[in-house]
């Protein structure tokens, strides 16, 4: 959506036409030499980033930071708003016949949210406060629920996505115009909204020894409170999409743990991609039907 509205994500600028999306499912039509043919006719989910194997953070397992991953969507790498893409074997990952396509192209955000929580450190009896409720916001609140978060405070402007994340797992939500947040004293805080405001609110509701997890993507800069970070030791990172995620991704899908289906509220087919690229605050997901 960054790239269709603003031409650019932080330093990923689009110069030349580009293929989007990079949350796809599918069946495998064939394979390349060296693969193993009787997956031709499996239902996969595809990790959409390809990384080199062979510089230190691919051989540390931070794969998500190989400066050579080839990720569809992001320029020159064409996406999968199409009928056929190729791509590693290793990365197309196998899904069970009962998740549908839909659930299986979302395990992508939902791989998104569980990074995050692997930032975030919480666990079950954490207090969390996500920022955002589109659909990386909810399956962040999902994934803390699923977690046994005592507490998952959900903020959006929006009143029907703070419905929705009642619907999500939110223990309570908050309208960040009307509602203090700050002393909220949350072990972590997730920032899925990118709106510099929803980071400094954040950041004030955190309990001292607290993280800070920035997924959301808005400002490239803003000002940060340095004295509370350092009175309160917040600890306070960004991530980058994800590295090892599906293989939870898939079994949380499968066990019915995190609703991914739920999180759909149209489809279109590739003559319509632009109406799933800037959807109303009605709509959570659009998935596209080639
Ligand atoms: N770091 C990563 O690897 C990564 C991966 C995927 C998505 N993202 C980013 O995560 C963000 C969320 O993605 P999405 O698809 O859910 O987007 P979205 O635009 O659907 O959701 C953002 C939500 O934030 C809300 N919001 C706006 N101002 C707010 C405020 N002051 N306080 C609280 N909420 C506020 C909006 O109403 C909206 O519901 C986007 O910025 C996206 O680019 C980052
Ligand atoms: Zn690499």
């Amino acid at each position: 959506m960054h790239y269709f509205r603003h031409g650019r994500i932080g330093p990923f600028v689009v110069r030349e036409p580009l293929v989007l999306g990079h949350e796809p499912s599918g069946r495998i039509v064939d394979t390349g030499p060296g693969v193993d043919a009787s997956r031709i006719g499996q239902r996969v989910s595809l990790e959409p980033g390809v990384p080199c194997r062979r510089c230190r953070y691919c051989h540390t397992g931070a794969y998500n930071l190989c400066p050579d991953i080839a990720f569809f969507a992001t320029p020159p790498v064409d996406g999968a708003f199409a009928e056929y893409v190729v791509i590693a074997d290793d990365f197309a990952h196998p899904v069970p016949e009962h998740v549908s396509d839909d659930a299986a192209a979302l395990l992508e955000p939902l791989s998104v949210a569980l990074w995050a929580h692997r930032k975030a450190g919480t666990g079950i009896g954490s207090r969390v406060l996500v920022a955002g409720a589109g659909p990386i916001g909810l399956l962040v609140a999902q994934v803390a629920a699923v977690q046994g978060a005592a507490e998952v405070l959900v903020s959006d402007p929006d009143p029907g996505r703070r419905e929705a994340a009642r619907d999500f797992g939110a223990t309570a939500v908050r309208d960040p115009a009307a509602d203090d947040l700050s002393g909220a004293g949350v072990d972590a805080f997730v920032d899925c909204s990118g709106a510099p405001p929803a980071v400094l609110a954040g950041l004030a509701a955190i309990a001292p020894g607290g993280r800070a997890v920035l997924v959301g993507m808005g400002a490239d800069e803003m000002t940060l409170p340095v004295s509370a970070l350092q009175g309160r030791e917040i600890t306070l990172t960004g991530t980058f999409r994800y590295a090892g995620t599906w293989p939870s991704a898939v079994r949380l899908a499968a066990s019915g743990a995190v609703d991914l289906d739920r999180l759909v509220t149209g489809h279109v087919d590739l003559d319509h991609v632009g109406e799933a690229l800037a959807p109303g605050p009605e709509q959570v997901k659009v998935v596209v039907r080639p």
